[in-house]
Order: C-alpha cells, then structure tokens, then sequence
C-alpha cells in the first residue's frame, strides 16, 4: 500500500482513532479501530502503517461478510487470487479472493484447505516469483483450543544472526520449492519431488529488503525441499537446518489464540508463520485475503540498524 499523505491534522484525528497496543513479544500488535467496515482514508493508512511497524496485527471484531471482508482487504493493496491454494479436494471457492481455511466436511467434500494439520513455519507464497505482500486471515469458527498461529521476527532473526553465519549467507539464494503446500498436500498438478535441486521453483535471495520499511529480514519461505543454490544438497542442508534452528527460536516469536471475529493480519517479507495443529473432532473456519508483492531482493541503499521493533525488543 502507498500510503496516503493526509494533512498533519487528519492524521493526528486518525491516530487518536486508531490506537495500538503492543505485544509484550517481539512482534504484533492489537489495533483498536472500531468498525473495520468504517474506516476513512486516513484509519486505514495508520492501520497498515501499525502492520509496517509491528509486522502483525490483531483487529477483534464481529463476523464480516465474504464481500466486507475482501473490502477491506482492498484498502492495504491489490489483493492476489491465490491460484495454487488447491489440492483439487475442496470444493470450488464462492469467491476467487477468499480462501477458506478450514478442516470441515461438507458432504464428505473438504470446505477449504490446510485441514487440522500442523501447518510448518512459512512465509506465504515464497514459491512464486513475486510472493505475497500481506495476508489476512479472519476466524469465523474456532476450536476451544489448538490451532493459534505463531510468529516470527525475521528482521531480528536477521539482526541477531552470528556475523560468521551472516558472512556465509552473503549473496546465496533459495531455490523455494512449490510441490506441497505448508500442511504437506500436494497441490493439484505437481509431482512428487525427488530431487531438491530440480524442484519447481524460483530462486530468491537469502536475505531481502523490505521495500516500504527499507529494512533487511532474512527470508527463508519453508523448510521442506529447500535447496541453497550452488552448494552440495549435504552442505546446503546442514546451512539451511543452522539458519531455520536460528530464526524459529521461541524468544523471536509471538503466538496468537484465536477468538471468532478475529482478523490477523501479517507481512510475509518479514514474518514467518505456522500453526499448531487442533482436535480433528472440533471445527475451524478460517477465511484468508492475500496481497499481492513484490519480486524479493537484496537492496544496497537498505537501511542500516535495526528495525524500531525489534529494537524496542532487544532493550
Ligand atoms: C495459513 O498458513 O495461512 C493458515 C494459518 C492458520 O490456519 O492459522
């Protein structure tokens, strides 16, 4: 999103309407707005200036509509019509921007995707040549425990990499592979990998610049089938499982509970997330929006330091 330049005075209205609370973690933060369907053109750019600042965002709220919700999506960018979230087992989507999320049957027939699996650590939609900017997940049903979704810092898992480490990733790319989905399904029209270095898939580097914030985050996308390109799958292996070990460890990341009503939303050019699995006896509706990005790469003009988050952490 560009964000608007409103007056001194309409963003000064805007922030007092908009108020945000900070995770006690490294990373998030609930934003009070009151009606998502109801903000002007100045709530909703200090809304994604709250998402550029904590990196994920909790709005609590009612029940929206498919067509509310996609609304609101449109108000943080253009929004991406997720053509490889399928298997080919759930039923046809009742709206191209909406994917369901869920583990429910409908006549024998998956509603969505992802079903109660544990869902891997991941940054959405790395696979792709331009990967996503955003994505937005709204809880429709929840179940009375398991399924939060985590969180992870990775500009802090950059900025706290060992310089050794940082000094071997210098100028290496992952090639990210796009055969199964973060549940481990394979999508439709794949085949099964045998070979990581001939995986479908683009090579994007190891280390990205935040477009909009100008800070540097490593960006790792997902662990199954990774390959560093230009290295042995031994060596390339061994260096992937140091960095995953280094960005998902616990004190880089913030887990959410869900509540109906609850909207997340994060930046996959910074974050990774995952999510615990639930009991395949309870019902989980979740409807997600995605924005579309940016090619990711590495900028020589990114901003030195440390991202104000995660500084304000590391006091
Ligand atoms: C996802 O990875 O988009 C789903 C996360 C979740 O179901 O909590």
């Amino acid at each position: 999103m560009q964000i608007q330049h409103a007056t001194r005075e309409s963003n000064q209205r805007a922030q007092e309407r908009v108020e945000v609370v900070p995770t006690a973690a490294c990373l998030g933060a609930e934003v009070r707005c009151g009606d998502v369907r109801a903000l002007d053109a100045d709530d909703a750019a200090s809304v994604y200036r709250a998402l550029l600042d904590h990196l994920v965002i909790l709005l609590r709220g009612r029940r929206l509509s498919d067509p509310e919700l996609i609304a609101f999506g449109r108000r943080f960018g253009e929004l991406d019509l997720a053509p490889y979230a399928k298997t080919g087992a759930e039923k046809q989507r009742d709206h191209a921007e909406v994917i369901v999320v869920s583990n429910v049957l409908e006549n024998g027939q998956a509603i969505g995707v992802l079903r109660d699996a544990e869902v891997v650590w991941h940054s959405d939609n790395s696979y792709r040549e331009t990967p996503l900017s955003f994505s937005a997940l709204h809880a429709l049903e929840v179940p009375p425990s398991g399924g939060d979704t985590g969180f992870a810092n990775m500009y802090l898992a950059f900025e706290t990499l060992p310089a050794a480490l940082r000094e071997r990733i210098a100028g290496l790319s992952i090639k990210h592979d796009m055969t199964y989905n973060s549940a481990g399904d394979l999508r439709a029209g794949f085949e099964p990998v045998s070979d990581v270095r001939k995986a479908p898939g683009p090579l994007h580097p190891i280390v990205r610049t935040h477009l909009e914030t100008g800070y540097d985050a490593l960006y790792l996308g997902r662990r199954p089938n990774a390959y560093i390109d230009g290295l042995s799958v031994a060596e390339s292996e061994d260096l992937l499982d140091t960095l995953w070990a280094h960005a998902t460890q616990p004190h880089l990341t913030w887990h959410h509970q869900w509540r109906p009503g609850d909207i997340l939303i994060w930046d996959n050019r910074c974050v990774m997330h995952h999510r615990d699995p639930f009991d395949p006896g309870s019902r989980r509706v979740m409807h997600r929006l995605q924005g579309k990005g940016d090619k990711p790469a590495l900028r020589s003009d990114s901003k030195a330091g440390a991202h104000p988050r995660s500084a304000a952490c590391n006091q």
